[in-house]
């Protein structure tokens, strides 16, 4: 049985979305900052892979202040652990708090210039949620909202036909029907959704383009932990699925043990649909 570590998989999935992240938007986003150094906002932001990101891309002498908050304290402490003992030359905070609190809390309190949320937002009630974001932004604030999942997934190649088609579907449907604390979640089209409920929120987007992910041996190898990242996923599979009538147990036990051992001999291809997009909210920089 594999290891389920959350972090482990947040680690794993760093690789995989370097690679995924839209360049274009990245651009535009770099084209239209707001007077620097920076303060950043970044929410569920896991163990702090997007603070490496930046430090990677030389981002970092643009920032002044980085805070970033993420509702898991096992995260947070995951992130306090990596980032210490490395000399930033920002100030970091790193909090452990649920966003929907947080907005609320810190709305009139403080602002920043950049909002960061990173496969993130089909997470949350993003029509109740982006406001009270967008409210902590400063006139001409900017936000960068990053792999958003829109709507497609893909394993390959087949191993059932009809059942792999109706296990993505199911899947899909779970991520619609999903509650978290009473609250939607993003759904399966938030992607595309967010390109509406942007504007609606008083938001300008300025770039928006897709980042897939697309993860797949290379001669037969995944690169990085992406092995792990691949059965992960599956878990994802398992778990919000186990319980559904519609799939016969052993045989969805059946499927998910084939999919395993496709990446164990290195032949499994998963892609995701996803979205990128950039913009700022009302007021000149
Ligand atoms: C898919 S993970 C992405 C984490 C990180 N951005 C990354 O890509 O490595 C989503 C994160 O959102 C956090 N999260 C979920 N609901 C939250 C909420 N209501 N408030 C704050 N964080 C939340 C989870 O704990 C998790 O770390």
């Amino acid at each position: 049985m594999m290891e389920d570590s959350f972090t482990r998989y947040l680690a794993a999935k760093q690789s995989v979305d370097d690679r995924s992240l839209n360049e274009g938007v990245w651009q535009s986003l770099l084209a239209h900052l707001p007077p620097e150094p920076l303060a950043i906002l970044e929410v569920g932001a896991g163990t702090g892979a997007m603070l490496d990101r930046l430090d990677a891309r030389g981002f970092l002498p643009r920032v002044a202040e980085y805070t970033a908050i993420d509702a898991d304290p096992t995260n947070v402490a995951e992130a306090q652990r990596r980032l210490s003992g490395r000399p930033w030359p920002i100030e970091v905070e790193l909090a452990a708090a649920d966003v929907y609190e947080f907005a609320r809390r810190e709305r009139g309190r403080r602002t920043w210039d950049l909002l960061i949320a990173h496969a993130f937002l089909d997470l949350v009630d993003i029509p109740r949620l982006l406001p009270d974001l967008f409210a902590l932004l400063r006139p001409g604030g900017m936000f960068y909202f990053t792999i958003n999942f829109d709507g497609l997934t893909a394993l390959e190649p087949r191993v059932d036909p009809d059942l792999d088609e109706r296990v993505i579907e199911l899947y899909h449907q779970t991520m619609d029907e999903r509650r978290v604390d009473g609250r939607p979640a993003g759904g399966r089209r938030a992607g595309r959704a967010l390109l509406t409920l942007i504007p609606a929120a008083g938001g300008e987007i300025i770039a928006a383009g897709a980042s897939d992910w697309i993860v797949m041996p290379w001669q037969g190898h995944y690169p990085a932990d992406e092995a792990y990242f691949m059965h992960y996923i599956l878990g994802f599979f398992e778990e919000s699925l186990r319980e559904r009538p519609e799939l016969e147990p052993r045989r969805f036990a059946s499927w998910l043990g084939r999919r395993h051992g496709q990446i164990d001999a290195g032949e499994l291809v998963l892609i995701a649909h996803q979205l990128d997009m950039c913009g700022r909210v009302g007021g000149d920089a």
